[in-house]
């Protein structure tokens, strides 16, 4: 692959989902630096947000494919001319991305292909393998590492959503930051163990400025963040932020207990188990690293715990 290929057509799977929406907000911000933008929706999607993708097709010339993913002869004609596919499908899609890799790789025009990470890494150490949660997209990153013979792609790992990290979480143990009620379940047994954070709209900066660097991104995981905190800091944000009195109900959820939620929770089959596993994972340190990629993809300008304190409080009012 020549290193002067720059992405001119590109595709996105999940395009209007949580962090989809980020991902496509930071590509249309320099609409100029492509050529055709295409998202690929289904028609429940087509027709929730009919007026979002009317405005995209209108304002941001943004070409809007009506289709069933799994539908391999509408995936091939929406391939057409395109060279780089972004996903952004959800949990529930994650291998779907299998055959839609295979159809990129047998195209003759995509060169590129990101498939749905943008969150934990999978592959931070060798206890990773055996993670549940991990599982969908190690067998996605398989198929792009060994089955595949000229489709380029790019891993971006972001660790955990500062937004998500912050907000209060339905089962209380978990952790949070409730503002209304000025209460916070702070993991870890003090509240000082780091975690590694990258807000959502950072999430679509760190895509856009990977698709700006295409040679140093090529076949390789790449590891970003907005900032590294702890709960203790961001609790004390809030507390600044909140007129600077001690918050009265703060509470700490230990890394065994927060194993018990954890075990318990895929016992019984909760559809939260993936989310107490991440946290653990979170937790015992698995989102810390020496050095970021941030600056291969020319550092660009993020957000800060500041920035993620203040759009809490503003949504809770
Ligand atoms: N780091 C973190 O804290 C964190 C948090 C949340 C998510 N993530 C990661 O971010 C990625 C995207 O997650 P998300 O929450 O943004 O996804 P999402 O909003 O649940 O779904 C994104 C899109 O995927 C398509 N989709 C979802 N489920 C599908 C299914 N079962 N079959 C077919 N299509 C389906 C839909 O798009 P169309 O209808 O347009 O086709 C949907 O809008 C995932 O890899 C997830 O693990 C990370």
């Amino acid at each position: 692959m020549a290193t002067t290929f720059k992405p001119r057509n590109v595709l996105l799977f999940g395009a209007t989902g949580n962090i989809g929406i980020y991902i496509l907000d930071a590509i249309l911000a320099v609409r100029e630096e492509f050529d055709r933008i295409v998202i690929f929706t289904s028609q429940t999607t087509a027709t929730l947000k009919k007026n979002l993708l009317d405005e995209l097709r209108r304002t941001k010339k943004v070409e809007v494919i009506v289709g069933d993913l799994q539908d391999e002869d509408a995936v091939r004609k929406a391939y057409d001319g395109i060279d780089t596919i972004i996903s952004a499908l959800g949990r529930g899609a994650i291998t779907l991305q299998i055959p839609l890799i295979r159809l990129a790789d047998a195209s003759p025009t995509v060169k590129w292909f990101l498939p749905s990470e943008y969150g934990t890494d999978i592959k931070y150490s060798p206890a990773s393998a055996q993670e549940k949660p991990h599982q969908q997209k190690l067998a996605v990153r398989a198929v792009l590492e060994n089955d595949v013979s000229e489709l380029a792609y790019t891993y971006v790992v972001t660790g955990p959503y500062a937004d998500m990290y912050v907000h209060f979480a339905s089962n209380p143990e978990v952790g949070g930051w409730d503002v209304k009620s000025k209460k916070a379940t702070l993991l870890g047994t003090d509240g000082n163990g780091p975690v590694s954070l990258t807000t959502m709209k950072d999430v679509g900066t760190l895509v856009r400025a990977t698709l700006e660097h295409p040679s140093v991104a090529f076949k390789r995981a790449l590891r970003v963040n907005s900032f590294t905190t702890t709960p203790s800091q961001i609790h004390a944000e809030f507390e600044r932020q909140t007129g600077g009195q001690p918050w009265t109900d703060v509470r700490y959820t230990s890394l065994s207990r927060l194993r018990e939620v954890e075990s318990e929770a895929w016992k019984t089959e909760k559809p939260d188990a993936t989310g107490f596993t991440l946290r653990r994972i979170w937790t015992e340190g698995g989102t810390l690293y020496d050095q970021r990629d941030n600056t291969l993809i020319g550092e660009p300008p993020l957000q800060t715990l500041v920035d993620v304190v203040a759009e809490e409080i503003r949504q809770s009012s």
